[in-house]
């Protein structure tokens, strides 16, 4: 499913044809071939896709349509779309792709479909030799570990709630040998992760952490941590129906890092990984923390609760002071954190905070590289001001009436990591609201990519 076919002759061609090489196809394809096509009224413009006819019925080649290099909003992975829109067959480029690693990549990904609870049995794919440059085993990895975190996300909470999340991290971990610590319930309270115990406890669920740590002890330390949210009701300021809808993604920070740590340890990179995972469902009933309730962090910082929702937070704080501990060389987090990310950027392009301005603009660099956008926004200290308590010496949801919301989130995390020589904050949404040439409408694993080359380069295999 997140493999390439194997070369073979038969393989139908399809030509990728943009306005400036559509004649040189036409000559490539022959006069017939090309009158054929026109008739049919294809023209050489992105998304248009043209059967050719061979002998006897059977399938001669496929046109497609795609925008040309200089065109603005050109999207590298288009050839995402004919997975989803060839017959089952083996297909191959006939001519190359502007970027055959993008392309190749849209392909595998296009090809995703959650149907772990389809009844109906699932439509036929078509494959894809591999173009010639590409990397080809690379690339599968890369698929294979998104359409990993996506089934994640995908996964509805009654399938996907604490015991199941704890059970994938284990699994991934125990995968590649990784050793793991889980601390569950009230065992949260004695292992001094009191913020991940009062955000969970009112669930049917008990809330754990899961720490684990692979890699060669005397490598550069890496720090991955989560969201592992796998419901958000709201608690007590409950969320309206509206917001709670799509809210069984509410762990795709958790998602995201685990895509990343998968990638990590397939590549076997020379790091030593610690993967730290709060995992929480925010619950309703008696035990549940109040909106006012003043809890002592990891950390001793005495938080306040302004608003039950801003839960992932507060499980982020015990969790990122507890991965800081070690002082890693480079921390990242991930969370489905604030709407109010989504109201600045919009679904595709994920926020992320970073101080240290070489990593910022590393992570900037590697994520237009593969085309797995994300951008930087301030840790504005002055909005600092917005996030002090009343009673506690800093409140989840502040003064700011909504004002800066994502900033003020990680204004908030900043307070909690201070001896990792370097963190970045990404703020994801891992949704896509509308079906894309590479993935269908869902789950979806955002700056995974983009931080795996940054760790390819950084600390690559020995
Ligand atoms: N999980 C939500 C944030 C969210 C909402 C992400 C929608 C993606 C889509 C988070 O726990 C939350 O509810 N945040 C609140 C914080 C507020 C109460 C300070 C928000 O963003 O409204
Ligand atoms: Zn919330
Ligand atoms: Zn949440």
């Amino acid at each position: 499913m997140h493999s390439f076919a194997s070369p073979t002759p038969d393989a139908t061609p399809v030509w990728l044809v943009d306005a400036g090489n559509w004649e040189g196809v036409k000559s490539s394809i022959g006069a017939a071939a090309a009158a054929f096509a026109e008739h049919c009224g294809f023209r050489p413009k992105a998304g248009r896709l043209q059967f050719l006819p061979g002998e006897g019925g059977t399938l001669a080649g496929v046109l497609f349509g795609v925008d040309e290099q200089s065109a603005p909003a050109r999207d590298p992975f288009a050839a995402g779309k004919l997975a989803t829109s060839l017959p089952e067959g083996v297909y191959r480029f006939a001519n190359s792709p502007q970027d055959p690693d993008l392309a190749a990549l849209g392909f595998l990904l296009g090809l995703y479909v959650y149907d772990r609870f389809k009844t109906t049995s699932p439509a036929p794919k078509p494959r894809l030799v591999a173009p010639d440059g590409a990397d080809k085993e690379r690339l599968e990895r890369i698929a294979a570990a998104v359409a990993f975190g996506r089934d994640l996300v995908n996964a509805p909470a009654n399938a996907l709630g604490p015991q199941a999340l704890e059970r994938e991290a284990a699994r991934l971990a125990e995968r590649f040998g990784a050793g793991v610590r889980i601390v569950r319930g009230e065992e949260l309270l004695a292992a001094n992760f009191p913020l991940v115990h009062a955000v969970g406890r009112a669930a049917a669920e008990e809330p754990r952490i899961v720490d684990f740590s692979w890699g060669r002890a005397d490598a550069p330390k890496v720090a991955i941590v989560g969201k592992g949210v796998t419901f958000d009701t709201g608690g007590l300021d409950i969320k309206p129906a509206s917001g709670m809808e799509l809210m069984k993604k509410d762990m795709g920070g958790a998602a995201t890092a685990l895509t990343l740590a998968q990638l990590v340890m397939e590549e076997g990179l020379d790091l030593r990984l610690r993967v730290v995972i709060p995992i929480v469902e925010n619950a309703i009933s008696a035990p549940a923390m109040r909106p006012g309730d003043v809890l002592k962090s990891r950390k001793g910082l005495a938080v306040e609760v302004g608003n039950t929702d801003a839960e992932g937070r507060l499980i982020l704080a015990d969790a990122l002071a507890f991965a800081d501990e070690d002082a890693p060389e480079l921390m990242f987090d991930f969370a489905t954190l604030t709407g109010a990310a989504r109201v600045a950027l919009g679904p595709d392009l994920p926020p992320f905070y970073a101080d240290d301005d070489g990593l910022a603009a590393s992570i900037a660099a590697e994520a237009a590289r593969v085309r797995d956008p994300v951008w930087r926004m301030p840790l504005w200290r002055p909005y600092d001001a917005m996030i002090e308590g009343t009673v506690g010496d800093i409140s989840n949801s502040g003064s700011g009436g909504g004002m800066a919301g994502s900033i003020t989130a990680a204004l908030f995390l900043r307070r909690f990591v201070d001896k990792a020589k370097a963190w970045a904050h990404f703020d994801v949404y891992a949704w896509n609201p509308k079906p894309r040439a590479h993935g269908p409408a869902g789950g979806e694993i955002q700056a995974a990519r983009a931080l795996f080359e940054l760790l390819s380069r950084r600390y690559p295999r020995r």
